[in-house]
């Protein structure tokens, strides 16, 4: 199995009503935490790196470790990158063997985000890469008090259409009030479904892409605040908003921030319960180990993409 794009993969996400799990990948034990739990319950994978991984990690490192991933697990695996904001950085991606791309544009006016988008796109598909496009900007944490700056910033349904025929991007994120990171929301957690709805009742049969989807697993952050982290406040989204958006037309759900609260708080009970150990590997090993845990149960009890690979 070689790594492939995000085509088939969306297309059966849809059609089969789950969505595909996209986790952010820096370093070789958070590969194969998560490749081995895809292995164990079968499931496809999109496997993302930001330009802040590729240049903390290096491009050929994450290269090769998505590349052994595939050789010990034999899943299908898109590589993709998470965030690109400029045509360089996608070109520098898809030159350098990555199956998808997302550009960014969504900081731009509409017209410069489709400008942007189109040439992303053009180069992409000359090299059999599919992309990514973003309308609407996630809501920041501090956005969320002023209802009508929060409402600016929710993807704006009238304008998809345009977007998505003028432009040729393979699938579409969307902001309906998530965010990046682990302070999402400063009450109860509510998320625009009826923006989902309507965007989806624009582009039939096209797949939708969450962005800050980590549910900031409550006894995860209690566990670090527990062995003297300092997380108050800390908030996600609850599975069951993702488990509607995975029946629905999202085919796509990032996490990342999950991911970093599983490893933080493994690492940070650890040292406190093994204050004498200082081998890497003692403590890595069961950070590896709860990332793989989390991601197997992402899998079956959120994206449902269990034994569809
Ligand atoms: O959307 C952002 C991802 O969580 C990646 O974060 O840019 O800190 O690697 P990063
Ligand atoms: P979280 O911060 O909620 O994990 O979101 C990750 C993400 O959207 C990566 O693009
Ligand atoms: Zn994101």
């Amino acid at each position: 199995m070689a790594l492939v794009t995000s085509t088939e993969m969306f297309k059966k996400a849809y059609e089969g009503g789950y969505a595909i799990g996209a986790f952010n990948v820096n370093n070789m034990e958070i590969v194969q935490g998560i490749t081995e739990a895809a292995k164990e319950v079968n499931a496809p994978l999109i496997l993302q790196v930001s330009s802040g991984a590729r240049k903390y990690a290096n491009h050929t490192y994450l290269m090769k470790l998505v590349e052994a991933a595939i050789i010990e697990t034999g899943l299908p695996i898109c590589l993709h990158l998470d965030h690109g904001d400029t045509f360089e950085l996608c070109k520098s991606c898809i030159d350098g063997g990555f199956t998808s791309v997302m550009i960014d544009g969504s900081h731009h006016s509409f017209a410069d985000n489709i400008k942007l988008t189109k040439q992303v796109v053009e180069y992409a598909h000359a090299h059999g890469v599919t992309v990514e496009g973003e309308l609407g900007r996630l809501a920041g944490v501090e956005d969320a008090v002023n209802v009508s700056a929060e409402d600016s910033s929710y993807t704006r349904p009238d304008e998809v259409e345009e977007f998505v025929s003028k432009t040729g991007v393979d699938s579409l994120a969307i902001a309906i009030g998530t965010s990046h990171g682990a302070f999402k929301f400063k009450g109860e957690p509510k998320l625009r479904f009826d923006i989902l709805e309507e965007v989806s009742r624009r582009l039939p049969g096209y797949p939708i892409v969450l962005h800050g989807a980590s549910s900031v697993i409550p006894e995860l952050v209690e566990k670090i605040n527990k062995y003297g982290g300092n997380m108050p406040g800390a908030r996600g989204v609850p599975e069951e908003m993702l488990r509607q958006a995975a029946r629905s037309s999202v085919c796509k759900i990032n996490i990342d921030s999950d991911l970093r609260l599983a490893m933080t708080a493994t690492v940070r009970e650890y040292f406190v319960q093994h204050p004498e150990h200082f081998d890497p590997r003692q403590y890595l090993a069961p950070a590896r180990a709860a990332i793989k845990d989390l991601v197997k149960n992402k899998i079956i009890n959120v994206l449902g993409c269990d034994g569809k690979a």
